[in-house]
Formats: structure tokens, sequence, C-alpha cells
């Protein structure tokens, strides 16, 4: 697809900005007008010797940046973030290249979002039903690029969502504080903040090459966006496990098996089970919300067999043996997805505590859980600010897995494609005597 984007028409405005040209980070924030005229990364400046400069900021993934440099003209800066957009591939196109027409566009969207509220997917049993059945069709064989390595595929993201409307309101954690937790505004709020919805509603355009702004694309642009007068992501992306990569799991380590997810979360292993060809299912979820949402989803997916637990993973103790035990854990606080004293980040509150109190616990009871010769695997990341607060979840994971005996296989990777960003998927087997 043809990458194209407006011409920035910033120097006529230069009287006014203030700031001086930084080196790595724009400070200016936008003025309103801005929000609705300038085109996405390139920002403009006056040095400290009163010189025009601009900057090409490019924003990957959420919270962000890529300084690609600093130009004399608007066209240099342009033209270096198109280079990086292109080598992104995102598909930038399509903007109307009159500056009154693209105003007009914006605008007309922001009414239309405005007067209908936030675009949540649809709720209706057809709907659903109709996802469920393109999704059935899906050759998981076709996902694995090698042995090791699954594509990350998140097309069934809408049909988890649809039963949890409330995972928009979750928010982020930008930092703690002495006074606790500062949290990312959630989608709800990004979408309710001018700001937020003009942003996202211009990325649409420019960087997803949606220029209808379609209701997908919006909500998936206020996760992205946070509700300030800065173009930098900074939103909360909330994570859901894609279903597809775990049905390509499941299919391979547990095929018409039973499977245990101690933190079931927005339902994508639940429907991951479904498509894999799992005959039943068990999890923990002790957000109320979170439970009714995913005992909605579980009447979809018969003849898939489910059976859910509303409370935290570090209190139960299966019976029942499982082929599988798999999930993707809390990250400590990273996530505020309700407020009630079972969440693991709340009733542990510190990390030694969160560690001792629900990381171990859970592990050993997935181990437990699992059959002679059964599998446990976890998706876990390394986070920077975990990293600050003395938490290595990779290397915890590893380690007290490792000391309850199961043997670790080779990791897997998730990775979406074109990416360089390969998320791994740990793997134990337990022994068979
Ligand atoms: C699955 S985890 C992490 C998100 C992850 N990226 C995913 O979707 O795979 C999120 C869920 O863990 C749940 N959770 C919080 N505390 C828990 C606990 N003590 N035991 C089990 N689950 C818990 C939260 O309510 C939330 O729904």
């Amino acid at each position: 697809m043809e990458t194209w984007r407006k011409q920035p028409a910033a120097t006529r405005r230069l009287p006014s900005l203030e700031g001086c040209c930084c080196r790595f980070r724009v400070q200016r924030h936008w003025q309103w007008q801005q929000m609705i005229e300038e085109p996405l990364g390139v920002h403009a400046f006056c040095n400290q010797s009163g010189l025009p400069r601009f900057h090409a900021i490019f924003c990957p993934e959420p919270g962000e940046e890529e300084f690609l440099g600093c130009f004399e003209t608007p066209e240099a800066a342009a033209s270096a973030w198109d280079a990086r957009a292109r080598e992104a591939e995102w598909p930038v196109a399509n903007f109307p290249q009159d500056e009154e027409e693209s105003q007009t566009l914006l605008l007309d969207k922001f009414t239309i979002y405005r007067s209908r509220g936030f675009p949540y997917p649809p709720s209706d049993t057809a709907w659903r039903q109709e996802q469920l059945k393109g999704l059935l069709k899906v050759n998981l064989t076709e996902l694995w690029r090698s042995e090791e390595q699954v594509d990350y595929e998140n097309s069934a993201d809408d049909l988890c969502w649809s039963f949890h409307p409330h995972g928009f309101e979750v928010s982020k954690t930008r930092h703690v504080s002495k006074a606790g937790p500062v949290l990312k505004p959630s989608a709800l709020e990004t979408f309710e903040s001018n700001a937020g919805l003009m942003k996202s509603l211009r990325t649409c355009v420019e960087r997803c090459g949606d220029p209808s702004c379609s209701p997908k694309t919006v909500r998936e642009e206020c996760r992205f966006h946070d509700d300030s007068m800065v173009f930098q992501g900074g939103g909360s992306w909330i994570a859901n496990f894609p279903a597809l990569v775990a049905a390509a799991l499941f299919r391979r380590f547990a095929p018409g098996g039973v499977v245990y997810d101690p933190c079931a979360g927005w339902g994508g292993r639940l429907l991951g089970a479904r498509l894999g060809g799992v005959k039943k299912y068990i999890a923990c979820e002790p957000s109320a919300q979170t439970f009714d949402g995913l005992q909605e989803f579980a009447q979809l997916l018969a003849p898939l067999d489910v059976e859910l637990h509303p409370c935290g993973s570090e209190d139960l103790d299966l019976t029942e043996q499982v082929d599988m035990a798999f999930t993707s854990p809390p990250y400590f606080n990273t996530e505020w997805y309700s407020d009630e004293q079972t969440q693991s980040h709340i009733r542990f509150p510190t990390v030694e505590k969160w560690r001792a109190g629900f990381l171990q616990p859970t592990l050993s009871k997935m181990a437990a859980a699992v059959r002679p010769g059964g599998h446990l695997l976890l998706s876990v990341t390394k986070r920077r600010s975990h990293r600050r607060a003395g938490l290595d979840l990779e290397a915890d994971v590893q380690q007290m897995v490792s000391e309850l005996g199961l043997v670790q296989e080779p990791t897997l990777r998730m990775q979406r494609a074109g990416s360089a960003d390969a998320r791994p998927i740990y793997v134990w087997r337990k022994r068979k005597t």
C-alpha cells in the first residue's frame, strides 16, 4: 500500500511556539488547534538561536518514542517519519491532501463519536456465533513458523472483549510514588477526553490507514493513547492472551485433554481451549465482573466443558489431574483489573509478599495438578519498572518451576509478523515417575 502523509504546515505557527531544540525528547505540548491541524510525528520548534527546527518522532508501541532526528525543514522531518513508518509496515494512507478537507474529516468523526459514545465490540449472540464460526476455520498448523516460533495472531480479541466491556476501564500503572500508584488513563478515559479522542482519530487515519475511523480502529487507538496533549502513546494497552496462539499451544500439548489456567483473565485461553480441541478447561478468576463475563463466554463454547472458580489461584488445590497447566499471570501491579481484595497485588502489596504469597503457591499448585508426563507453560515478559522494583518475572518463574522438579524444554517464541518483538513462552514437562 502506498505510504503517504500530509506535509506539516507548521512554519506559519512558529512565532507563537516556545521551547528549545532538545536532543532526545520533545517537551512541547500541543495546543488543541494543533491537534486538529498538525500531522502525526513532526514537531516544530524554535531552537535557542530562534531558528525553526523540526523533530520527527515515531511511536512504534504504546509509550515508546523513537527520536528520528532534528531537521531544518518540515518536509525532511516528514519524510524521515514516512521512511520509518514504511519500515514498520504501517498502512499509512489516504489522508485527504487538502488541509481543510482533512480537518473537516477529523472534526466530523469527532462529533459522531462524541454523540455515539465508546465503540464497544458488538455483544449480540448472532455476531458472537459468526465470529466463533470464522475462528473455528483457522488452520492452526499454519501459525507455527518453526518448531519453536508461533505467529502472534490476535484477530480473536474482539470476541473476548465482547464479554468484558469493563476491560476498557482498566488502567495500567504509570509509576508508583510514595503516595501510591499513579495510573495511566483507561481506554474509556482517553476516549472521554477531547485530546485523547482527537489523537486517536488522527492516528486511525495516519497510523492505521483507516480514514473511515471504524469503531474497531478507534477503540484500539484509544487503548494506545493517553489523554494528554502529547503524541506519544502512553495509554492503557491491556493485553489479552491471543486465543489462536493459545489454541495452537493446546493442540500441540493437550489435544482432546484437560487443561488448567490459574488466571483466566479476558478469556483468550478459554476461547483457545475451544478452538484447540480441548475437552475440559478449568480456571480461576477472582474479579467478579470478569468471572461473570467468562461464565457467559463459556455458554457460547459448547461442547467445551468449562469449570470456573471465583477465587485467587494461590487458594485453589485442584483434585483433578490435568494434561497441561498454562497461564499468563498478572505481572504484579502492572494492570489494575479491579479494587477487590482478592486481586494478587492488593492482597500481597509488595514484591516480596507477592512473590511468596501469590506467585510461588500458584506455580506449585499448577505443577501439582499436572499429570506425570504432562506440561506446564507460562507466558511472562520482562518489564523495566519491575526490575527497578526488584522483580524479574522471567528469571523468577524459571527458577521456581525448575525447583519444583519439572524439566525445562526449549522456550517457544510468539512473534508478530515483520516485528523483531518476540515474546517467550516457557515450557516444562513433569517427569513420568
Ligand atoms: C491473566 S492475568 C494477566 C493478563 C495477561 N496478559 C493475559 O490476559 O493473559 C489477568 C487476570 O488475573 C486475575 N488475577 C488477579 N489476581 C489473581 C489471583 N490472585 N489469582 C488468579 N488470578 C488473578 C485478574 O483479575 C485478571 O483478570
